[in-house]
């Protein structure tokens, strides 16, 4: 008799897990208010309260509001003064708006390899990688476990280079109890549709420098000075301005972040516990210095050694036929992505030569679920970690079928 839904068992569940974004009347009597001032663009209040309200939930002093993370990624990085030959250190492993913001800026991206066992780039390999065209480290909290901000803020200060930390998928997360977002120069988050803060689209540059502030307001609103501008030399700018709805919304739903981030970290640290009693599945807690995850999802390292040699995508199909939506995450290290050879680019690049070894393992080995699934009940990640021990236990019938 077949045990593994995928033979014709009997699934772990049946049940649909949470699904994203929620909303209820708060969002709609947000937009209401949004749609009674007249003021749905510039000059609305809005966006201002917004810029304060999510400054001060990271811990840092400015925000400049955007139209989206790739956006705040851009900007930041004209507002470092990234131009053409200038190189920016960041990861393989990561969403391709991280690199393309380089790229658009005009920056050559320099990659660093992920940590053994992790999801983020290892600062002990990024001081060989500095050259005396280096001009930015641009770490990314992916999937909100943050970076080693204690190793990469003090590489910066010994080289003089610039830190914007890639948040997209970090609201909330704290290194030493602080938001990051707020311990580089910059920090740059997100709020499209799949985000845990989310407003279909849009994004924030955070920077607790006053010039810097100054100069990203500048280059996202038309080169144009904020009204107490010391600094008037600055004229290039385009239009990355978020609208009124957007920051309306924006306010409504960052009231219930706190509360969603505590329960997507206490979910967390149940799929930490269940999932990292299974041999062959590797969790990966945070690093003891982040004091909280943004939890954009759920990360762990698949082996296909401890299940008898099956892919990660055998497992993921018996996971699936269980009831769990399990993905994995990025398939391919930034240098293989094909724009990195665009026409568009204004240099060509050679990445032929690269490999970083344990992002090319991540790619093949990661494990992913989607934050919505971290909003469910305990039950919910039972029946997770009761789905991955069933597959593990019965290997034998799968393998049977590959
Ligand atoms: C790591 C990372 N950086 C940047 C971005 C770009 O954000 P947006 O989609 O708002 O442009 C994303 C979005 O998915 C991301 O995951």
């Amino acid at each position: 008799m077949a045990n593994l839904a995928i033979s014709d068992g009997t699934p772990v569940r049946t049940k649909p897990f949470p699904s994203w974004p929620t909303y209820d009347d708060r969002d709609v009597k947000a937009f209401e208010e949004v749609y009674r001032s007249g003021q749905w663009g510039a000059g609305s209040s809005k966006v201002a309260e917004f810029e304060s309200r999510f400054a001060e939930f990271q811990g840092a002093k400015y925000g400049v509001c955007v139209n989206s993370g790739t956006a705040a990624l851009y900007v930041a990085l004209k507002a470092a003064s990234v131009g053409l030959g200038d190189e920016v250190i960041t990861t393989p492993y990561t969403f391709q708006a991280t690199v393309v913001a380089i790229l658009m800026a005009n920056g050559t991206p320099v990659f660093v390899d992920t940590l053994p066992d992790g999801f983020n780039i290892d600062p002990a390999k990024i001081e060989t990688a500095i050259t005396p065209k280096t001009k930015a480290i641009l770490p990314v909290h992916i999937a909100g476990y943050p970076a080693d901000m204690d190793a990469i803020v003090a590489l910066a200060e010994r080289h003089n280079l610039i830190v914007i930390e890639d948040c997209a998928q970090a609201h909330g997360a704290e290194w030493h109890g602080r938001g990051v977002g707020s311990w580089g120069h910059l920090g740059c988050f997100s709020f499209q549709a799949s985000k845990n803060l989310c407003a279909g689209e849009g994004g924030i540059i955070l920077t607790n420098d006053r010039k810097l502030y100054e100069r990203t307001w500048s280059i996202h609103n038309c080169g144009r000075t904020t009204s107490d501008s010391e600094f008037d030399a600055e004229s290039l700018g385009g239009n990355f301005r978020m609208t009124a709805w957007q920051a309306g919304l924006l306010i409504s739903r960052l009231a219930r972040l706190e509360e969603e981030i505590e329960l997507r970290n206490r979910n967390m640290r149940l799929l930490d516990q269940g999932l990292g009693e299974i041999p062959g599945i590797k969790v990966v807690p945070l690093d003891s210095r982040a004091t909280r995850c943004g939890c954009h999802g759920y990360k762990a390292i698949f082996d296909p050694e401890e299940f008898e040699g099956i892919s990660r995508e055998d497992f993921l199909k018996a996971m699936r036929a269980e009831g769990i939506p399990i993905g994995h995450w990025y398939t391919t290290p930034m240098y293989r992505e094909p724009f990195m050879q665009s026409e568009l680019l204004s240099t060509k690049l050679d990445y032929s030569n690269i490999s970083c070894s344990e992002t090319e393992k991540l790619c093949e080995n990661g494990l992913a679920l989607s934050q919505s699934i971290l909003m469910g009940t305990e039950a919910d990640m039972a029946d997770i970690v009761a789905a991955a021990t069933k597959v593990r236990r019965y290997v034998g019938e799968l393998k049977s079928k590959t």
